[in-house]
């Protein structure tokens, strides 16, 4: 990028009374490097412990021994630390607010309703068996039992594993399975844009799958009354077992590294693994980068826009602000629905001050004009927030400008389902923004460049986004898996965590996320894998062989291009390409659904028969003009035919 990109000082307005401005960032930053164990002590204090930390910092890279430790000899609850705590300050004061899909319905749960249905839902879970450690999934809509059932696993020392609403049946046997979960929490139906998704149907046919009978019992909310099947003696219904229950439970005490949530995310081989967090570090984290990357102050309406399902939805949607005594905001629908100017009325409704949203909703809304938001004033926002992928200049001048009014910092924040929470990110009193740069490390964060062979790189480079030292919010292993772990992540770099993002790093130090460099796609800010893609395509009959790769989408920032090899005595033809666009869609689920097929009589290999996916992904964003080296390639006259043929997007 040579263009020099729009500054955007810091407004003095959020400086005067932000938590943090330049001058302190840069001493509190120094210290936190100088100094980690002596920071994250003074930083544990955020949190009610029942026995305090005696030291924070236990960690290791080394890649013989990966081993990450943060306030092990302390106890805690994450629940109580979510909602006990806040009940004699704050008890009355909202907690959620809740807006339906539809916009006639919405409601807010005080910090007291929502502890006593929390400790209620623990009390039922408690009867359905469940116990400290055990895995509990929750396939749900975005309503205020997903927030609840999160805490009241935590409650119990229970781990919850989210599986996101939109996965297929398969994807969620697949981690049940590998959770052995005993308990799944679903509802007969989630409604998104008017449209009702079947999550009970789709469990009954998890269930179905081999292994998958570890799960004995599913709790139900009733959300729409639609026809479901119902299954004696493994079923439950969440109003009858839950409404009439205790509101009294008492909250478990928990070591600081026991298990508090497993997430799976895709990386670029294998089946999607189980990131492990734990509790005390993880809290201290997701609560400290939330109070200072957003700037909350006390009463203030905040609103992510992201899923449960997600690791943004775990840390700042419920476990970030509510350790904060913070008003969250739920959405149940989409930005679209019933009209693109959805997203401005519940800012105007709920009088939103902070909204944090990802880059791909952000390009939907501008593909129709300023107008779109016309329907609304937005003159309660403070503060915006951008996550999940690169968000490209322009969609960030869009943002500001239109949705903000040109009144509001945009933080763009980099992290990973595995880093836990916000690692590199603007703190709106502090950094002057660069549309498109997430700028510069938070707190404890000690982001590092390296080449291909780990060589540091020093000033105004690109190179291998790695962190060099540990942080608290980190996972700390894959769940049954810790050697995966391991390689995954510290085996490519000596003594760093490998995050598979490329990056550059501007004169001013600031940190331009460039995308993933391995074979992790994102689209529409949802990760994927293309060997999972790959995978699904090859288990259907007429597939001999399937490459996948990402290119360029206006609105999605990358989409999916498959290159599909027919068996023998197949014939292409476009019902075929329906066809496994459907497979795909019903195997993942819809985020997953293929942009372009373009059938490939044979992919370019080289003689050792590996796929040469750079050369790939260069036809699929029509940059057939720089190939680059192909000496290497078994059979050059394929790049020939799959460049004629290419398939248009
Ligand atoms: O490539 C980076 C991209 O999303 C990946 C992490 O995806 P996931 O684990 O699903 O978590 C997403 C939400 C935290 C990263 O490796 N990514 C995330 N945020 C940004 C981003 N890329 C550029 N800029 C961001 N702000």
């Amino acid at each position: 990028m040579t263009e020099q990109p729009h500054v955007h000082p810091v407004r003095d307005d959020i400086a005067a009374n932000a938590w943090v401005d330049n001058a302190k960032y840069l001493a509190m930053y120094q210290q936190s490097v100088d100094d980690p164990e002596g920071f994250w002590a003074e930083q544990a204090k955020r949190l009610d412990w029942i026995k305090a930390p005696t030291r924070a910092k236990n960690t290791s890279f080394a890649r013989d021994n990966v081993d990450i430790r943060w306030y092990e000899d302390g106890t805690l609850n994450v629940s109580a630390n979510c909602l006990d705590r806040h009940l004699e300050t704050r008890g009355d004061k909202p907690a959620i607010i809740w807006e339906g899909d539809d916009p006639n319905e919405s409601k807010t749960l005080t910090y007291r309703e929502l502890h006593a249905r929390t400790c209620q839902l623990a009390n039922a879970m408690k009867e359905l068996g469940v116990k400290k450690g055990d895995v509990v999934t929750l396939y749900m809509p975005m309503i205020p039992e997903a927030a609840m059932a999160m805490l009241a696993c935590a409650r119990l020392g229970a781990i919850h594993s989210v599986v996101f609403g939109g996965f297929s049946p398969d994807a969620l046997a697949q981690r049940v399975i590998d959770a052995e979960s005993k308990l799944i929490i679903t509802a007969d139906e989630s409604v998104r844009g008017g449209k009702q998704v079947p999550l009970k149907d789709n469990v009954d046919a998890a269930l179905t799958r081999k292994g998958a009978e570890v799960a004995e019992s599913v709790l139900v909310v009733k959300r729409t009354g639609g026809d479901i099947d119902w299954h004696e003696g493994r079923d439950v219904w969440f109003h009858e077992r839950v409404d009439g229950q205790s509101t009294d439970c008492p909250a478990e005490e928990m070591n600081a590294e026991d298990p508090l949530f497993i997430l799976y995310t895709s990386g670029s081989t294998g089946t999607p693994k189980g990131l492990k967090h734990t509790t005390g570090g993880y809290l201290t984290y997701a609560a400290m980068t939330h109070q200072y990357v957003f700037d909350y102050h006390d009463g203030e309406v905040y609103w992510c826009t992201a899923d449960v399902g997600w690791v943004t939805g775990h840390s700042y949607i419920v476990y970030g602000p509510l350790a904060n005594g913070a008003i969250t905001l739920m959405f149940e629908g989409v930005p679209s629905y019933p009209t693109h100017g959805r997203m401005g009325e519940i800012v105007d409704k709920h009088n939103v001050s902070i909204l944090y949203t990802a880059p791909t909703a952000v390009r939907a809304l501008m593909a129709h004009g300023d107008d779109v938001m016309a329907s609304s004033k937005r003159d309660s926002l403070r503060l915006l927030g951008s996550v999940g992928e690169p968000i490209n200049p322009e969609a960030w001048e869009w943002f500001y400008r239109v949705i903000g009014n040109s009144q509001c910092p945009i933080v763009d924040t980099w992290w990973q389902t595995e880093t836990g929470g916000i690692m590199i990110s603007p703190l709106p009193g502090a950094t002057e923004l660069k549309p498109g740069s997430a700028t510069r490390p938070f707190f404890g964060v000690r982001p590092a460049l390296v080449d291909n062979e780990g060589h540091l790189l020093e000033g105004a480079t690109d190179g291998n986004l790695v962190i060099l030292d540990s942080w608290p919010g980190q996972a700390r292993s894959i769940w049954g898996n810790h050697e995966r772990f391991v390689q995954t992540y510290f085996s490519t770099y000596d003594n760093m965590y490998f995050t598979g993002d490329g990056c550059r790093r501007d004169e001013d130090g600031y940190y331009w996320i460039t995308g993933r460099v391995d074979d992790v796609l994102n689209v529409s800010g949802h990760r994927m894998g293309t060997a999972e893609i790959e995978s699904s395509l090859v288990a259907h009959d007429a597939v001999a062989e399937a490459a996948v790769v990402g290119f360029p989408h206006d609105i999605k920032g990358q989409g999916i291009y498959i290159y599909v090899t027919l068996n023998d005595g197949i014939d292409p033809s476009d019902e075929l390409k329906k066809e496994l666009t459907q497979w795909v869609r019903k195997d993942i689920g819809p985020i997953a659904s293929p942009d372009v097929i373009q059938w490939a009589p044979g992919l370019p290999k080289t003689r050792s028969g590996k796929i040469m996916r750079r050369i790939l992904r260069k036809i699929a964003a029509n940059e057939t003009d720089g190939l680059g080296d192909t000496s290497t390639l078994a059979d050059p006259s394929v790049v020939d035919e799959l460049i004629a043929n290419r398939a248009t997007h």
